[in-house]
């Protein structure tokens, strides 16, 4: 069994991580990238080593020690979206682009890059371009995405893009639904859970729509807390899922209606989720 000690030392070292990785977040939206000076800075600044600063800033997708384009383009080669065609994709938006995956243009308006799996294995081949997913992405369609990207995406894209597909959720525990159609966020009927974290406790709906992060919550949920939630009908934790591959915190699953389980990360201000639509592969 765990010591109290180790408990309360685990505890302090998940605080000092996450003041570090929001130190990062800081930097990054800065300069658009983590430049090597402001890395040192920070390690003589505070009491992490430099190797330790570039531990974290190696393992989060969200971080880049190279400058980035205005505009980044993800193209998932995982196998499920490799195996759906996801190199023509890449080989044509390098040749639109004129630029190979890990590059920018040398007008620093695009960055692609290359990933192994964005959590919606079951729509591939999938590119997310500035936050926005596109599924089934045809190499035809790669001018149109490239457009929207330049034209620049508002609101109105979450109810037209191609990432839009609401999800039915219900409790893996129960089978309740957690939809909750009073309140709509992005256009479609909410998600509602219960959230505890710290000693408050209350009502969190969230976004149905795949892809969104559209939350709202009875109470402010600081950045970075990793919260619990709860079926409001029989009050079991949604607990079970993967380490979120973002920021290493539990993911929390539901069931999806029709087949399959949705994963999102428990941590407050992550984007980390994934999808199986029943038999599909989730990295
Ligand atoms: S393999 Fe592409 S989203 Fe999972």
């Amino acid at each position: 069994m765990e010591k109290v000690e180790d408990v309360g030392k685990q505890a302090e070292t998940n605080n000092h991580k996450g003041k570090l990785i929001a130190t990062l977040e800081e930097i990054q939206s800065k300069y658009g990238y983590l430049p090597e000076q402001e890395l040192r800075a920070v390690a003589a600044e505070t009491e992490h080593s430099l190797v330790d600063i570039y531990g974290v800033a190696t393992f989060y997708r969200a971080f880049s020690l190279k400058p980035r384009g205005k505009h980044l383009i993800s193209v998932c080669l995982g196998t499920a979206c490799h195996v759906r065609g996801g190199p023509a994709i890449a080989k044509e938006i390098e040749k639109q682009l004129g630029i190979a995956g890990g590059e920018t243009t040398p007008d620093n308006e695009y960055t692609l890059e290359t990933v192994n799996c964005l959590g919606a294995c079951a729509l591939g081949p999938v590119v997310v371009v500035d936050g926005h997913y596109f599924s089934n992405v045809k190499t035809s369609e790669v001018k149109g995405i490239l457009d929207k990207a330049t034209e620049g995406f508002d609101k109105l894209e979450v109810e037209t893009d191609q990432r839009v597909f609401p999800l039915e959720v219900s409790c893996a525990r129960c089978n309740h639904s957690l939809m909750d159609a009073r309140h709509v966020i992005d256009g479609h009927p909410v998600v509602r859970v219960t959230v505890s974290f710290g000693n408050k406790h209350g009502r969190l709906t969230l976004s149905s729509v795949y892809g969104s992060d559209a939350v709202d919550s009875e109470h402010d949920i600081p950045r970075d807390t990793v919260v619990q939630m709860f079926c409001p009908h029989c009050h079991a934790e949604l607990i079970g899922g993967a380490p979120c591959g973002d920021c290493g915190a539990p993911m929390v699953p539901m069931i999806v209606r029709g087949g399959g389980v949705v994963q999102i990360c428990s941590r407050s201000g992550c984007k980390g989720h994934l999808l199986d639509l029943g038999g599909s592969t989730i990295d």
